[in-house]
């Protein structure tokens, strides 16, 4: 089968850097709950993201803005219990480590100590340095994120494709190198130009995985419930859907209550 892979070994922030200088790609993707991430990473995912995308995947929010750090840890605990090989990776909700270093650091321990993940992604570049840097002092392996920033929608007004202009571009390009040089063991690039991406995948030596960022990145990400179809309102360009599952689980559901109506479930074989 496609998706078995070989290596059962708990993947590390080591392992992902191997794999980049090996040239293998990176496999990772989002995941909010036991049932979900037991599914992803026994089909062999590299990496699953508890992202903020939980904001609007799970609780239909508008934005990942409205997510607490409660709630971020409640879902990062459901996925740390299902897994067993990929490494578990949080989003920091927003407004946890925007103010300053201190009280980024305090809400990072939190979340490793409550959730027991692996590692967490901020978003932003020089702005944060010095948290995501405190955050690293501690031992805490960090992802950045940059170009698209969803915690930032009010700010861009618009989800479109970030850095086409050569000022944001270069800006992007030095977020990242800081975020290497600073200790970050990966970055997410989010919905940039495939030649930007390429560029920053070359000059780094920490992993970049992609999202609506081209193929040459050393790893893709995407949102659990876009990939499989569960979702049909949301259409971007990047997005591959994988299978239908809107349709394929409005007809069980469908079914299932025309049995239940007609009297068919259950039969004599489904009671005691
Ligand atoms: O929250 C999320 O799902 C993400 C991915 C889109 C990278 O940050």
């Amino acid at each position: 089968m496609a998706y078995l892979v070989e290596d059962k070994r708990k993947v590390t922030t080591h392992r992902l850097f191997q794999m980049k200088q090996e040239g293998k790609k990176i496999a990772m993707l989002t995941a909010y709950d036991y049932t979900t991430a037991k599914i992803v990473d026994s089909a062999g995912m590299d990496i699953i993201l508890v992202g903020d995308s939980a904001s609007n995947v799970m609780a239909g929010n508008m934005t990942t803005l409205p997510i607490t750090l409660d709630q971020m840890i409640y879902h990062a605990k459901a996925v740390v219990r299902a897994t067993q090989r990929a490494l578990v990776v949080c989003d920091m909700p927003f407004g946890t480590y925007q103010v300053n270093p201190t009280e980024g650091v305090t809400n990072a321990i939190r979340i490793m100590k409550e959730s027991h993940c692996d590692a967490l992604k901020l978003e932003g570049g020089v702005e944060i340095i010095d948290t995501v840097k405190k955050i690293l002092d501690a031992g805490i392996p960090v992802c950045g994120h940059l170009g698209l920033t969803p915690q930032s929608i009010n700010k861009f007004g618009t989800y479109t494709v970030r850095a086409r202009e050569e000022a944001e571009a270069e800006k992007l390009v030095s977020d990242a190198h800081a975020l290497e040089e600073v200790g970050c063991f990966a970055i997410v690039l989010e919905k940039i130009p495939a030649t930007l991406a390429t560029r920053v995948t070359k000059e780094l030596k920490i992993p970049v995985i992609g999202i609506g960022a081209g193929g040459a990145c050393d790893g893709q990400v995407l949102v659990v419930a876009d990939m499989l179809g569960m979702s049909t309102d949301f259409s971007p360009k990047f997005l591959r859907r994988y299978a239908d599952l809107n349709t394929i689980m409005t007809e069980a559901i469908g079914n299932y209550i025309t049995d239940v109506k007609s009297g068919d479930f259950p039969n004599e074989n489904e009671q005691y």
